[in-house]
């Protein structure tokens, strides 16, 4: 993924130009440009995970992903880094995870992250993904709304260890889904009942969650490690 990839939009976005993997942004400077827009919603209350960032992180996301830049002339006011995985039946299929999306707090408001979203959602389409997904605090209203306005729904509630809220995971389907979101509307109203009785907004269990889902997790997780160790026997 070192292609570097160029694109032009009208308005703002005439002056915007987006790179994938540009060689002359290094890791130091987005850990730096992260912490920096991350800091604005941490002191409206918010602390994400990306305020965690560091080169390591960059350097697994650029092996297996990309990091993607939008700049005005020589300076980035925005960036994406985004996740390959597999998934599906045998992890036959391919999703894209926007792991980390932000705007330099200058340039909020001016529809920077809107133009990046659906840049690397082409992206997405291009390495044939069958969807994408992106998660954000179930407090933070702006990431909820931005998402619902760049098409994705509502899938899943989860709560991870590190962080101090309730995430909610949305997602886009790449195929004809009318299926899947009935499917998965139920899934979140699901799993939004089921997570907030099992497991605490730092990630912690409930009493509840200790008797019935660790048990489960720990079966899912052994299931799950047989096939991806199947799955690469086939391979090699
Ligand atoms: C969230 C963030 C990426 C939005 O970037 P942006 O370039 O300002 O967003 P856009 O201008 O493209 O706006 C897209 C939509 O987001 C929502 N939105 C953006 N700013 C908002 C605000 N201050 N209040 C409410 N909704 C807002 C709106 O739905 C907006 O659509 P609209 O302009 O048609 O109403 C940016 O504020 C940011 O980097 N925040 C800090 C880091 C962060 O929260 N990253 C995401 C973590 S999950």
């Amino acid at each position: 993924m070192n292609d570097i990839k160029k694109s032009n939009s009208k308005e703002i976005g005439e002056k915007i130009e987006i790179f994938v993997n540009p060689t002359w942004v290094s890791d130091d400077f987005i850990v730096d440009f992260v912490k920096k827009c991350f800091e604005v919603p941490k002191k409206q209350g918010i602390t994400f995970s990306a305020c965690k960032i560091d080169s390591d992180f960059v350097k697994k996301i650029m092996a297996n992903g990309a990091v993607v830049v939008a700049q005005i002339g020589p300076d980035v006011v925005a960036c994406s880094l985004i996740d390959f995985q597999r998934c599906g039946f045998l992890f036959s299929k391919n999703r894209m995870y926007i792991s980390i999306d932000c705007v330099d707090p200058v340039f909020t408001g001016m529809g920077i992250s809107s133009k990046l979203t659906s840049f690397v959602l082409e992206m997405a389409k291009e390495k044939h993904c069958s969807y994408a997904y992106i998660s954000t605090a179930l407090n933070s209203d702006i990431n909820i709304n931005r998402n619902l306005k760049n098409g994705f729904y509502r899938w899943r509630i989860n709560s991870y260890s590190g962080t101090s809220y309730y995430s909610i995971l949305f997602r886009k389907n790449f195929y004809n889904d009318k299926f899947y979101r009935l499917w998965h509307l139920f899934r979140y109203k699901y799993s939004y009942c089921w997570c907030r009785m099992c497991k605490r907004p730092d990630g912690s269990h409930t009493m509840i969650g200790v008797v019935v889902e660790k048990p489960l997790l720990f079966v899912r997780s052994a299931i799950l490690s047989a096939l991806k160790r199947i799955c690469h026997a086939k391979k090699t």
